[in-house]
This record gives C-alpha cells, structure tokens and sequence, in this order.
C-alpha cells in the first residue's frame, strides 16, 4: 500500500500526542517534522530523531510530502509557511484558532485557488468533533444560536473558585503550580483564545464570515469570590460563556464574557478543563457537544482524524472533500455589544444611607430597566451595603447609563445573565 506522506511542524504536547498516535496506521507516515531546537531532550516513545528538521521549507518543497501539518500555534510565522505549503501542493491540518480567526478569509481563498484542502478540527474545543459534523451531517440545518464554554483553562479557575470559594488569584496561582494555566495566562484569561474560536466556529455555523475585530470580549480576571457566592444563593453558576446568535434583524451577535449561567441549564455542569458547544437550529433543535477542549491526546484525536479523512481522499478525487471547504462569502454584519439585549447581575457596595435602594430602582426605572430581584442582608461594620440586583432583559447601553448615574455607589461586578 502507497502511504500518504505528513509533514509536522511543531513537535510540541500536540505534536507528540499526533506523533505517537499516527503510527498506529500504515497508510500514513510522518517522514519530516520542522522543531526549533532539534538538540532538545524529548521524551517521545519511538521517536525517530532522524526525521527532525529546523528547516521548515525541506517539508514544504519535498514533492512526496501530501499534507502539512501545523502544531506551532500564532499567527507569525505558521501563515508564512501555510500559505508556502498551500501554494506547493500541500493540504493542510491545522490546530491553529488564532490563525484561522485571524487570516481565515486569505487562507480559504489560497487554498480553493490551489484546489487544497485545510481541515482544522483540533482548533476548535479540541477533542470535541464539532467542524466535521457542522459541515457534514448538520450541513441541513440554519443554525442560529450557538453558546459555548470553549477555554479549559478558564473554566477550569471557576470551577475551583465555585468549589472553594477562593479568589481568582488564588486559583490562578495555584492552576500555574500545576501547570493547566500558561505563565502567561492572558490569551486564556482575558478570553482572547475563546474569541478566536467562536469567531471560527459562528463563521462556519451562519456562513458568514464573523470579523475577530468586532467579536466584544471580556475575561474572567474581575469576577470574585462574592460574586461566585451570590450567583450560586440566586440559583446561577459563573462561565465564560462564547455566544453567537443571528438575531430578528438579521445582524450576528457575537461576544465572550463571564455570565451567569441558570443551574438547570446544561453549561452550569460543565466543569474544570471539559468544554461544551450547544447549538440551536432548524429542523435539528437543541444539541450540545461536550468533552475534552484541550491536552495531547483529545487534540491528537482531531488531527489524525483530518489527517485520515484527506489521506483517504486524496487518492481517488483530483477535488477531495467538497462539503469540508470553505463557501461562504458574505461578511456578517456584527452588532456592537452596547446594542445588545440581556439581563444584568450588578454587585453594588454602597453608603448605608436612607433611599439608596429607592434611587437604584429610580435609575432603572428612569433607563427603562426592569428590576427582577434586589437583595441587601444587612449593614456592615463600616455603614455600608452590599447589594445585588439582577434585572430583566434590558438594552446595554441603558444598563451602562444607569450605572453611570448611580453616583455615591461604588460597582463592584456587572455580569450577564444568560
Ligand atoms: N488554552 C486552551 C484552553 C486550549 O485552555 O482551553 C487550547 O485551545
């Protein structure tokens, strides 16, 4: 049997978990993976050193060589040497989320104008087959709704800040000593890698392409403890939820941020690394995907599945996968957050004065603001009041107003409520 010939770049935690799991199957091969440092110590059963090159262009100009594989991650240089590979014949896999939210658009182009493949299943929420069936057995479906918990590292510091009680830095800290949460948190804790993926993930779901420039975005790094303690009294649990919704006019609503998610929904069980999709469209309704978002072997499971559907594929079609390419090529009009309707959890610390409760219902009231509960539990040492008020659907930008007028009170959170 003639095997498909892979070329990796990147050998990292994916690149290992793709590396050991390929050579399970005898119709593919990886002949040559791109590392930076080729003297690194790697603990990989069964590695091949000789296969390993810091010469990425050795991959992209070797004839034999059928599908590139990329595991590095950002944009610079992975596009340089995509776009190289495309133009030299090569499909591509990729698990690439940031690039593809970045530069989706010029990639699908370049690789329809060269008749390539790129399959990308492991970019987003990892080991969760999500691209595959979107495009394939739900290709019948409008899909109009999508909220999804797609950051492991996130969802994994809420989680144990719901279970403890602890704070956010506590939690963080403690999730760096363990490694699940980077030296670096901020791409996961300020929802940059969320972002990038519902960007991609709502682009292929409504077939419009959603610009990552204009998706609202907001981390998790200012929820508290109190806020975790009251959303749980008032029957909610605190995600970082990724949404993306058509709306009645047409326009896509697309945005990350910490919510507060009711307890009966299905997202308020999601715990510590796992990540979920649930999805809404006609005829199939209300699905939910859930699993593994991230680490080597879930991520590896995506890869290889790519890898195997194009090498099954590209020895018996001059044009492979049809229903896996790219086809849209409408732009989506994106509301803009303080457009949005929602309802709003807001924390307010304020003077233990006579009428504040009073004001705060006047504010909404006079901003077109329904409140739907306000709690107070008594006074503090200090003569101040906590107090929580969580509102029925209302305009953004009327809640930003309210809270500017609520001079005197000093805001602590303002969260959604899904
Ligand atoms: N950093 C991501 C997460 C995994 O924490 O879920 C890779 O996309």
């Amino acid at each position: 049997m003639k095997k498909v010939k892979i070329g990796m770049l990147g050998l990292g935690t994916v690149g290992s978990g793709v590396y050991k799991t390929l050579k399970r199957f005898d119709n593919v091969e990886i002949v040559k993976i791109s590392v930076k440092n080729i003297d690194k110590p790697r603990n990989i059963e069964g590695l091949d050193e000789s296969i390993l090159t810091t010469d990425v262009y050795s991959i992209i100009n070797d004839p034999e060589i059928d599908i590139f594989v990329e595991v590095i991650g950002g944009v610079n240089p992975a596009w340089e040497y995509i776009s190289a590979a495309i133009k030299a014949g090569k499909h591509i896999v990729t698990a690439n989320k940031e690039l593809l939210a970045k530069k989706g658009k010029e990639l699908f182009e370049l690789a329809e104008e060269n008749n390539r493949v790129v399959l990308y299943e492991a970019a987003i929420a990892g080991g969760i087959p999500l691209i595959m069936p979107l495009k394939t057995i739900l290709a019948g479906n409008d899909i109009t709704k999508i909220e999804a918990i797609l950051n492991g590292t996130t969802n994994y510091i809420l989680t144990k800040m719901d279970v403890e009680g602890a704070s956010y830095n506590d939690v963080l800290k403690e999730a760096q000593e363990l490694g699940y949460a980077e030296t670096d948190p901020t791409g996961d804790v300020e929802g940059f890698d969320a972002m990038y993926k519902i960007t991609t993930l709502s682009t292929i779901a409504f077939g419009q392409r959603v610009d990552v420039n204009k998706v609202y975005r907001e981390g998790i790094s200012k929820v508290r403890a109190e806020d975790m303690k009251a959303a749980n009294e008032l029957g909610y649990k605190i995600k970082l939820v990724a949404i993306a919704r058509i709306c009645e006019d047409g326009r896509v609503d697309v945005r990350v941020h910490p919510t507060l998610v009711p307890k009966k929904a299905t997202l308020a069980h999601i715990n510590y690394v796992t990540n979920a999709v649930g999805m809404s469209g006609y005829p199939i309704g209300d699905i939910v995907l859930s699993g593994p978002g991230a680490g080597e072997f879930p991520t590896a499971s995506s890869v290889i599945g790519d890898i195997l559907n194009i090498a099954a594929e590209i020895e018996t079609t001059d044009y492979p996968l049809p229903m896996m390419r790219c086809k849209h090529s409408d732009d989506a009009n994106i509301v803009p957050i303080s457009e949005t309707y929602n309802k709003y959890y807001i924390s307010i610390t304020a003077p233990n004065n006579k009428g504040v409760i009073g004001k705060i219902g006047t504010v909404c009231g006079n901003k077109n603001i329904s409140v739907s509960s306000i709690m107070q539990k008594g006074v503090s040492e200090n003569n101040t009041a906590d107090i929580t008020v969580i509102t029925e659907v209302c305009k953004e930008a009327d809640i930003q107003a309210a809270i500017s007028e609520l001079d005197g009170c000093n805001i602590n959170s303002l969260i959604r409520v899904m």
